[in-house]
């Protein structure tokens, strides 16, 4: 069986130094060296490291139970399939969807091109008649933010553009919050799709998910929500939340990579058209139609990601079992560290809220006079490992006045001394480069 967490839950509000050097245990990873340094991660924004238990539920999927799922007659069939929808319960659970509403994706893109598309074939002469509540045509709206990562913003573009309909977005203010007076203009009686983040991986800012889903709700709009930032740090309920879906990827979340999530109210998904279509997601099929299973398999054509799911939910029991609230709390604190840090080092102008405003547990910033791929790899050769350049957000990235910036990004495994060696070797930079 897969090893529990090796360090043991604490009541503490907040995770601490002390039980971070536990959890850090349960990451070989952070144990090499790079560059001759010890490893300072911060880039789980982009990907985050995985726990022993979550290797080994991989494994363990391949050593002692790999077969297609749903379709075989034998043993290893059978507990393969047992192990893929008891992954889809357990990741269901987390963030509080039923578990015929949670879809196996690839990742978050995919979760929102699957939207996109299904949108698309409804609006398409023929669809069927359920279909009617996704079709979008000339005069209809798809409102977004300005501070959407690509992946959910092209995907709107695309359906705007193949349906007439017209894409709108809720502008960023100077303090890197939505525009909430704009957005309450811009979401009206046509607006059908309104899709937004949670939490944006640029600014940091979370977004009022209450007020966004209540304009939404007012005009009947379809509310999509990027929890790509959020779903791996904070507690999340989409149904509390009352979104109709919502998307998120495995590997941001301490998973393997290839796993995603979308979620989506079950009347909504079973009335949607499909996405890919072929095998194990029909009910009968003649030489001219086919008719299509309900939702999850509905959309899920083809052999799934079954090793991928299984270890999704060995990492959603990890996050669980440490406790989201306190690992959020944790986060905060490095957050706030690392804004605090930056606006003291003179040249530094950090992206979205001030020192004080919440925030999740990232900072993008510009060094005045050094491009972010320099400074990326001044960081690299020092062991730091951040992320530079647009971050999948360009029209916000032009909207602060930028080309690119780089972003520390903080996880349950970092420690206020990761963030003091990032801020020491940040302060070096403009010396080294003489700006
Ligand atoms: C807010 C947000 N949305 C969507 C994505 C896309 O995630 P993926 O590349 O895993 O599909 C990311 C990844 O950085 C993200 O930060």
């Amino acid at each position: 069986m897969v090893a529990p967490p090796a360090h043991l839950p604490s009541p503490a509000p907040a995770l601490g130094n002390d039980e971070v050097l536990r959890i850090r245990n349960d990451f070989p990873i952070l144990n090499r060296p790079v560059n001759g340094q010890p490893l300072v991660y911060l880039d789980s924004g982009a990907t985050s490291q995985n726990p022993t238990s979550v290797l080994e539920a991989e494994q363990e999927f391949y050593e002692q139970r790999n077969a297609a799922v749903h379709r075989g007659a034998h043993h290893l069939a059978v507990e393969a399939t047992d192990v893929f929808e008891d992954a889809r319960e357990t990741v269901a659970a987390f963030i509080g969807a039923g578990v015929d509403e949670l879809i196996w994706t690839s990742n978050a893109t995919e979760g929102l091109n699957l939207l996109s598309y299904s949108f698309l074939n409804a609006s398409l002469p023929g669809a069927p008649a359920e279909a009617a509540r996704f079709a979008l045509g000339a005069g209809d709206r798809i409102v977004v933010t300005e501070m959407e990562h690509h992946a959910n913003l092209i995907p709107w573009q695309q359906l705007a553009a193949r349906t007439g309909a017209t894409l709108d977005y809720i502008p960023v203010d100077d303090s890197g919050a939505l525009d909430l007076e704009a957005a309450a203009r811009l979401i009206g009686p046509r607006t059908r799709v309104l899709a937004f983040t949670h939490a944006s991986n640029v600014l940091g800012t979370i977004n009022p998910v209450n007020d966004l889903v209540a304009l939404g709700r007012a005009v009947g709009a379809l509310v999509v929500l990027d929890a790509c930032q959020s779903a791996p740090h904070l507690e999340l309920d989409v149904k509390a939340l009352d979104v109709d879906f919502a998307v998120f990827s495995g590997h941001k979340m301490l998973g393997p990579t290839g796993i995603g999530g979308l979620y989506g109210r079950s009347e909504l998904l079973n009335a949607m058209p499909p996405f890919l279509t072929g095998g194990s997601m029909i009910t009968t099929v003649t030489m001219d139609r086919a008719g299509f299973l309900p939702s999850p398999q509905r959309f899920e054509a083809g052999t799934q990601r079954i090793s991928q799911a299984v270890a999704l939910a060995a990492a959603a029991n990890y996050l669980t079992e440490t406790g989201l609230a306190r690992i959020h709390a944790w986060e905060a604190t490095l957050g706030q560290r690392l804004v605090e840090g930056l606006e003291a080092i003179p040249g530094i102008r950090v992206l979205g809220p001030a020192a004080g405003r919440e925030r999740i547990g990232l900072a993008a910033f510009d060094v005045a006079g050094v491009h972010a791929h320099d400074v990326g790899q001044f960081l690299d050769s020092r062991g730091i490992a951040v992320r530079v350049g647009h971050h999948c957000a360009q029209p916000l990235h032009r909207r602060l006045g930028l080309t690119a910036s780089t972003r520390a990004s903080t996880y349950l495994y970092n420690t206020t001394d990761d963030v003091d060696a990032f801020l020491d070797a940040v302060a070096g930079v403009r010396p080294y480069f003489n700006a």
